[in-house]
């Protein structure tokens, strides 16, 4: 059961310390957002989880972590500089600003129909880089992560000496100067991304997209957005990136609207031959402008007849924020009991989870059953199997309720008959079903579980 309006996951992000409005004491920058404790570790999570399945379960990807801010040059080649805008308006009465493809002719806030001709106006922002201002030492904070994959290409490929097919992977910030970012953490000024460039001999690329697109909806449902819950959007030729020949996006049903959780671009030649030294000789299939800023060829050269060549891109992109909103909005779920009762819950798949068992002692200033439970923590935290929490409050009702609502799987209860018997009671998430267990069997049976929840 989906999320019934954004602004309940909204509420449940800042009551249980998921995500706040960035700069919130002076206001709020729009378009910015802070993850704060518990969604700091789900948003780890989710990318730890993209970075296993991308990079260390495969023998074809390598992974990468450039700088965010770019050689001015490198988003000049790229084509960032020309087309990466987006239609801007104004509206002539009441000022404010808008994107023309956006609002149907008439300002959204005054009603107005008296708007500006659309102009292009460029999303990305611009830094002066060192003492100087003499305006040619700027740099671009990275509109996407790609770029710093293909420039450095070269030095992946003669670090590691792969040959095709292979990937580099990267994850981090991009920055987007968004005209109206809006919708919680969907559209935002900062933002992180998870990109894979996918090198491929050209004629096998059309096969190599379509074997990305299944295996990233593989790799969604198995995070919990479930296959029915996303569609594919082949984009029209019209609606193309610049360097696109052929795109899919992935398209979920957002708490706000159906859209774009990720794109599947099938990138061809285009970047690794913008960015090539002398590209009028690479017979590249894109139409990129000539190069003599570069000073490398990124190319491969054939063993056979020895030309070189440049590789065909696939490029699975994915927005790490919209993705921690579509797991969110899929795990939420507030549940009638049989008392009659509601609970909220957050169903989500344990190795997502920010917490992943709660341990709670019964009574908080016993000490026998603190000095238990203080142990028992330990070693379940020892296991390395993320976050495990010491919730002190005493009141085990409560601490079940708020551990439903943040996700956590498990609730191990210490009381008195653990200074007994040496065992403890295991209440999970799901079910609600409680069970004893000997806190020696404890380990085995948390990892377990964790592993088949
Ligand atoms: N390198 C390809 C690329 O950047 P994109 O479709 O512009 O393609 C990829 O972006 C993904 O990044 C999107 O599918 C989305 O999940 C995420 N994304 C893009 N702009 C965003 C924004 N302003 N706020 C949050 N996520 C964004």
């Amino acid at each position: 059961m989906p999320a019934k309006s954004m602004e309940e996951l909204v509420s449940l992000c800042k009551r249980r310390g998921f995500i706040f409005q960035s700069s919130e004491i002076y206001g709020g920058l729009q378009g910015l957002y802070d993850y704060g404790p518990l969604g700091v570790e789900l948003k780890r999570n989710l990318k730890a989880a993209w970075w296993r399945a991308m990079v260390h379960e495969r023998d074809d990807v390598e992974g990468l972590d450039a700088a965010l801010l770019t050689h001015h040059q490198v988003l000049r080649h790229s084509g960032h500089e020309d087309t990466f805008s987006d239609p801007l308006v104004d509206c002539r009465r009441c000022r404010s600003r808008w994107r023309a493809d956006q609002i149907g002719g008439a300002c959204p806030a005054c009603g107005a129909k008296e708007l500006t001709e659309p102009r292009p106006f460029n999303l990305m922002f611009k830094t002066t880089v060192g003492p100087v201002e003499d305006g040619a030492s700027f740099a671009y904070l990275r509109p996407e992560t790609a770029q710093g994959i293909f420039t450095n290409f070269k030095n992946v490929l003669d670090a590691t000496s792969r040959r095709l097919p292979f990937g580099i992977a990267q994850m981090g910030k991009a920055f987007r100067n968004e005209i109206t970012p809006r919708n919680f953490i969907f559209r935002t000024r900062e933002f992180e991304q998870m990109e894979l460039e996918f090198f491929v001999a050209p004629g096998e690329d059309e096969a190599w997209h379509r074997h990305w697109l299944e295996s990233r909806l593989e790799w969604w449902a198995a995070q919990g957005v479930p296959r029915q819950a996303l569609r594919v959007y082949e984009v029209p030729p019209e609606e193309l990136a610049h360097y696109s020949k052929a795109t899919y996006d992935l398209m979920y049903r957002f708490p706000h609207g159906v859209e774009e959780l990720e794109g599947i671009a099938n990138r061809t030649d285009f970047d690794l031959g913008a960015h090539s030294k002398d590209a009028a000789d690479l017979n590249l299939s894109a139409q990129v402008e000539e190069n003599q800023d570069s000073t490398a060829r990124l190319a491969l050269r054939d063993e056979a007849s020895g030309e070189w060549r440049v590789p065909y891109v696939i490029e699975p992109s994915a927005g790490v924020d919209r993705g921690v909103l579509a797991v969110m909005n899929e795990a939420y779920a507030v549940q009638e009991l049989d008392s009659g009762a509601t609970r909220t819950l957050l169903r989500l798949k344990p190795h997502l989870a920010p917490i992943k068992v709660a341990v709670l002692p019964l009574k908080r200033n016993h000490e026998n059953i603190v000095a238990n439970a203080r142990r028992i923590k330990r070693d379940l935290q020892a296991l390395g199997l993320g976050r495990v929490f010491y919730e002190h409050t005493g009141n085990i009702g409560k601490g079940y309720r708020r551990h439903d609502e943040v996700g956590t799987p498990m609730c191990v209860t210490v009381d008195f008959q653990t200074i007994d018997d040496d065992s403890v009671t295991v209440r999970e998430r799901d079910s609600m079903a409680q069970v004893r267990v000997p806190s020696a069997a404890l380990g085995d049976f948390v990892k377990e579980r964790l592993a088949t929840g």
